[in-house]
């Protein structure tokens, strides 16, 4: 009988412990070689964009274009994943499943305080969720309205979802890419907005209730990149100096900056009904190979933190992990700045990475000062430094097998790179090996530049974020050695390195 207690106690210490980790705790679980230690991936699967993003009561709800059944993309669902501070995460049963009117592709989800919808009761403010649905019959019958917008509300908190009956809310005028709704409330106009992506460019939708959808206006069809179809949109406002700037997000597959996947931005005005911009030129978000499909949380406040998906479509099936496929970027807090006339987009790592920071290592340079070298470096970390006198110059991320990835700036070109050619695995793409550029759009003689380091990922954040630049990479061994590169009497100041804890 004791014995029996005994083991009815530590059974039910293991699953506490399990639930308050909130993870698959089987053995080895986010140790695989490969696993990214301070970036979101889901336990066992496929996984792509990031969807329903949305903040309510203390947690940021993160839904996931997810496969249960394979480490390749399939018939859709939307996984589920909470965060009470976007780093450390406990993933969720699934929240929407696969129906008779199709697959469930990437959308959105705001919080329906004013209970617009109908959906809530007794009080209760129903999350609703808006996304497409890929129905492949129709797409293989040959026909062009194949995806169409659908929503579900959740009165427990994002924990159970129920399909409205009356779905689909937007149907298809016979556009075959028309998916990705990104919806927000538009206070002046009590109303809210759809920002979906059609084809070639956004149409914007309203709708006093989240059922009944008007077309308003369309844009981008003659601006901005089209080298792909235009996916996964988001608009919100943000301010500068006081002034309320509206800023468009669009990925698009292929035609991404480096090739590939990529997204773009635009900077502009919108009145409720139409988006315009003066701008002409095309910016994008972040210019590494390994960022697509990324927006923002809905009901944050005047913060706007995005997500994106750290892969790119070119290979995102046959990357080398087993038990999943794919990764987040870390959650990166937006704002504005003017350069030289022009407004652009910044990206920074959000504050909350604080709560993994742990006390820098001890990096007195070895050897010059402005070549330093580091061995024995932790799994995962940030480096920071500055650079005055800006010129060329390089970092190195090696191993001992002598696999390594180049992050470094070249003047002439004035550009920053990622030198991904030899990374180690490369033979599961031919497209994976390859160097990758992004514009110094910052003109000053000094640069801050951040870069967070996991067990198969780099984040470039350089100038505050003005150019970033995101790349996967899968070496043999972990890369442990740092060493800079400096020839053109560059001054390297400050370096720190920040090693993470483990988010799992
Ligand atoms: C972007 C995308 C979306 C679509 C989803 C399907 O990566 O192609 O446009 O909704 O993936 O999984």
């Amino acid at each position: 009988m004791m014995k029996i207690k005994q083991c009815l106690l530590i059974s039910f210490c293991l699953f506490s412990a399990a639930h308050l980790k909130g993870q698959d705790k089987a053995a080895g679980a986010y140790k695989e070689q490969y696993r990214p230690q301070v970036h979101f991936s889901p336990a066992k699967k496929w996984m792509n964009d990031p969807n329903g993003m949305v903040f309510y009561k203390g947690v940021y709800h993160l839904f996931f274009q997810y496969y249960p059944n394979a480490t390749i993309w399939g018939p859709m669902h939307w996984g589920h994943a909470e965060s009470a501070d976007m780093i450390h995460w406990k993933q969720m049963p699934i929240a929407l499943y696969p129906d008779s009117i199709g697959y469930i592709f990437s959308g959105s989800a705001v919080v329906d305080e004013h209970n617009t919808s109908g959906f809530g009761k007794n009080g209760k403010i129903p999350l609703v969720a808006i996304f497409c649905q890929h129905d492949p019959v129709g797409e293989k019958a040959g026909k062009d309205n194949f995806q169409t917008q659908s929503i579900a509300y959740s009165l427990d908190e994002g924990q159970t979802w129920t399909k409205y009956p009356g779905n689909p809310v937007l149907k298809n005028p016979g556009i075959k890419d028309f998916r990705d709704p990104k919806v927000m409330w538009y206070a002046p106009g009590n109303k809210w907005v759809m920002t979906l992506a059609t084809k070639d460019r956004i149409t914007f939708y309203s709708s006093p209730n989240l059922k009944d959808w008007t077309k308003e206006s369309e844009f981008g069809a003659d601006k901005g990149g089209h080298g792909g179809v235009w996916e996964c949109p988001d608009l919100f406002p943000l301010q500068l100096d006081g002034k309320t700037h509206w800023v468009l997000l669009v990925s698009n597959n292929p035609g991404g900056p480096n090739g590939g996947s990529g997204t773009q931005y635009f900077i502009g005005d919108f009145d409720g009904k139409k988006f315009t911009t003066a701008s002409t030129d095309t910016k994008w978000i972040d210019y590494g190979p390994d960022d697509y499909a990324g927006v923002t949380w809905a009901n944050t406040g005047n913060r706007k933190v995005f997500l994106g998906w750290m892969s790119n479509w070119t290979y995102a099936t046959q990357v080398p992990t087993e038990k999943w496929r794919n990764a987040m970027t870390v959650p990166r807090e937006l704002a504005l700045k003017q350069i030289d006339g022009s407004i652009f987009l910044t990206s920074a790592p959000v504050k909350e990475l604080a709560q993994i920071t742990l006390k820098p290592l001890n990096v007195a340079a070895k050897g010059n000062v402005n070549t330093p070298a580091y061995s024995s470096l932790p799994a995962q970390y940030i480096l920071k430094f500055k650079v005055h006198n800006i010129n060329d110059y390089s970092i190195a991320l090696s191993n001992e097998a002598g696999e390594k990835l180049i992050i470094g700036y070249d003047k002439s070109k004035n550009r920053y790179y990622i030198d991904r050619t030899k990374p180690g695995k490369t033979d599961f793409n031919t497209q994976f090996a390859g160097t990758f550029f992004a514009r110094r759009i910052s003109s000053g003689p000094s640069s801050d530049i951040e870069l967070i380091v996991d067990a198969s990922s780099v984040e470039l954040f350089a100038d505050r974020g003005l150019s970033v630049m995101t790349g996967v990479f899968f070496p043999n061994k972990p890369y442990d050695h740092l060493q800079f590169q400096n020839d053109k009497g560059v001054i390297i100041k400050d370096v720190e390195i920040l090693p993470l804890k483990s988010i799992w």
